[in-house]
């Protein structure tokens, strides 16, 4: 049979896709802006006929609506990341959180940790040789499809078509759903004079033609917009958004100083608005890979003059870095943050960065502590910190003594909490 024929004969509606799904089965669902909604919603729609499905997901940019009180006699979900959607059913118990390194999730499918019975994916419309892409998320989503029993896929007219390794064929998909609803989009955060502060900091440590990874929200955004005079800049990311459009329309983003993937933006997921979705659609300078290679520290550690760029809840004195939980409360997951940290700081004149506002819950706590909450999930050890940036300035840790790591991090803490960190730290260090 050739792929149109396998096409049409593997064709049907979400709710007949969806009733092959046994009770008691393991479904892992396509990530964040890549979620099929459709086939989530025909999931939803026929729980009746569930009994303890377990739903493993990451970061969850739809309805969630599989964590709702109630439904806990048809679903149950292992949260990869937690995400305003799952954080509630996370933290009253009516989920659980898995945690674990980004790049390891397809290992966790493949070597038996997490075995898939189906795979619920979002793809392109096949090319004319059958092939579709996953567009907006490659990451762990194609690994699912790859180890899946079985493969559900929504074909959305909608999804552009990423290059790289990012396609699965018509015949290797079980069930085919069409659907042509548009993405979720991710609108660009509101950057205040906070953020401003440390985005200029951290561009101060940019150099030209450094390769970037950077990750979501107002931190990252508000670096983006003190890059405009640089020259040369390359991306290997696991995710990008339409900040990144118009350094490349500017000419800022060129990729062509990359020691590794020369000329190319690396990513293994994408989240933003139409406008980043229609730049990656067919873009030969974009390639999309699974987070099992874009997130392996060895393969970060091949680009030269890497810099990641990412944000945290909580440091303490020695360094120790909590970017996931506030105490024992799952706030969010460990992400790719400790794959990029490591990568980097591997990389030839590799800085890994990590940049938060000094302050949080409007200016009433520090998030320079003497102490970690209790409970706190250390996500980033005090041994792989590098760079610590607030609106006061940088903190450059890697190789100092715990004494002088707190010294540095009073200098860029809230001056509101500079006498007390001091008070704590003569406390440790008479
Ligand atoms: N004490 C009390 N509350 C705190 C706090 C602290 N130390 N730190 C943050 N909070 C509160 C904030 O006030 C905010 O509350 P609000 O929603 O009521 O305003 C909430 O927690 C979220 O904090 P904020 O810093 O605004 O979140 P963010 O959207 O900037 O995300 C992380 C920050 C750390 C949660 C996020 O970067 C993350 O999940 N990182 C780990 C994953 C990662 O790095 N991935 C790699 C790249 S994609």
């Amino acid at each position: 049979m050739n792929w149109k024929d396998i096409y049409k004969d593997r064709l049907v509606s979400a709710k007949e896709a969806v009733s092959n799904i046994k009770s008691g089965s393991r479904v892992v669902i396509g990530h964040a802006v890549g979620e099929p909604l459709a086939l989530v919603d025909a999931l939803v729609e026929n729980k009746k006929y569930y009994d303890n499905l377990e739903i493993v997901h990451m970061v969850a940019m739809g309805k969630s609506e599989y964590v709702k009180p109630g439904m806990e006699k048809y679903f149950r979900h292992n949260a990869l990341f937690v995400g305003n959607s799952t954080r509630e059913a996370v933290n009253s118990g009516r989920a659980d959180y898995t945690p674990g390194f980004f790049y390891e999730v397809p290992r966790l499918f493949k070597e038996g940790y997490l075995p898939v019975d189906v795979a619920l994916i979002q793809v392109s419309v096949p090319d004319k040789h059958g092939y579709c892409s996953f567009g907006v998320s490659n990451d762990y989503t194609k690994p699912a499809a790859d180890n899946a029993k079985l493969v559900i896929a929504e074909v959305n007219e909608n999804m552009p078509r990423t290059l790289g390794d990012s396609f699965i064929h018509v015949s290797d998909i079980d069930y085919i759903v069409e659907a042509s609803h548009p993405l979720i989009e991710l609108q660009p955060s509101k950057i205040g004079d906070v953020e401003k502060a440390i985005g200029k900091y951290c561009a101060s440590l940019i150099e030209d033609g450094s390769t970037l990874q950077l990750g979501i929200g107002a931190i990252p955004d508000a670096v983006l917009l003190f890059l405009k005079d640089k020259k040369d800049l390359g991306i290997h990311s696991e995710m990008i958004s339409d900040g990144v459009v118009e350094l490349v329309n500017d000419g800022v983003i060129t990729n062509k100083k990359k020691a590794f993937h020369n000329g190319k933006i690396v990513v293994t997921f994408l989240m933003g608005t139409k406008k980043l979705y229609d730049f990656v659609n067919d873009n030969p300078m974009v390639e999309s890979y699974p987070v099992s290679f874009v997130n392996d520290p060895e393969t970060i550690m091949k680009n030269n003059d890497m810099i990641s760029i990412n944000s945290c809840i909580q440091v303490d004195l020695m360094g120790q870095i909590c970017s996931e939980s506030i105490g024992i409360k799952q706030i969010s997951g460990v992400g790719g943050q400790v794959d990029f940290i490591r990568g980097t700081s591997m990389a030839k004149n590799g800085k890994a960065i990590i940049a938060m506002p000094s302050t949080a819950a409007k200016g009433k706590v520090s998030r320079i502590v003497p102490i970690l909450d209790e409970g706190a999930a250390v996500t980033t050890s005090r041994n792989d910190v590098d760079y610590i940036i607030t609106e006061y300035g940088i903190a450059h840790l890697k190789g100092k003594t715990l004494r002088d790591r707190a010294k540095d991090l009073i200098d860029i803490a809230h001056p509101d909490f500079r006498e007390y960190l001091s008070e704590e730290l003569k406390k440790r260090f008479r």
